[in-house]
């Protein structure tokens, strides 16, 4: 009885800690986030400046959305003029790269390039609806 009571509690703790993770615990790795960038630029940067996923704006579009949602949005809708053009882990190394454009810590593991592990991470922006 007593191994199984305990045996319980295991599992309701590491269920806890696979639902859900906010932005703010470090979801991606600074090497990611390098990566991002240079693709940003390649990619991106002829619409967009980096500054502008930044702020109230990329509050208002994200702020505590579950990151699978950017990540769909940058793969089926950017770039603008190609959608769908880059690779999976392109467009996961960017959304790392947005993520420390808004002041989000990295961490030891990487932002995985899947939509079900992404859905369980929140966007928490830390700024407040105007
Ligand atoms: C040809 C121009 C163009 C290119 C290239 C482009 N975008 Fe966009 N992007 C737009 C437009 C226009 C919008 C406004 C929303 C819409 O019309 O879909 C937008 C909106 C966004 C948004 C939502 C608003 C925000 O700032 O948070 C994100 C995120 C984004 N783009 C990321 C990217 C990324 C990442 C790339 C490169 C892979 C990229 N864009 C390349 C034109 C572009």
């Amino acid at each position: 009885m007593a191994t199984a009571s305990s045996a319980r509690v295991v599992d309701a703790q590491s269920a806890d800690s696979k639902t859900t993770r906010s932005t703010s615990t470090g979801v991606y790795t600074a090497e990611q986030a390098v990566r991002g960038r240079d693709t940003y630029a390649m990619q991106c940067k002829s619409c967009h400046t980096p500054a502008s996923h930044t702020g109230v704006t990329f509050a208002q579009w994200w702020d505590r959305k579950p990151l699978s949602e950017l990540y769909q949005f940058v793969t089926t809708r950017m770039p603008k003029n190609e959608p769908g053009s880059l690779a999976p882990e392109e467009y996961i190394e960017v959304v790392a790269y947005l993520l420390k454009l808004n002041e989000m810590p990295s961490g030891r593991e990487e932002l995985p390039a899947d939509s079900v592990a992404l859905k369980k991470i929140r966007i928490e922006t830390g700024k407040k609806d105007p």
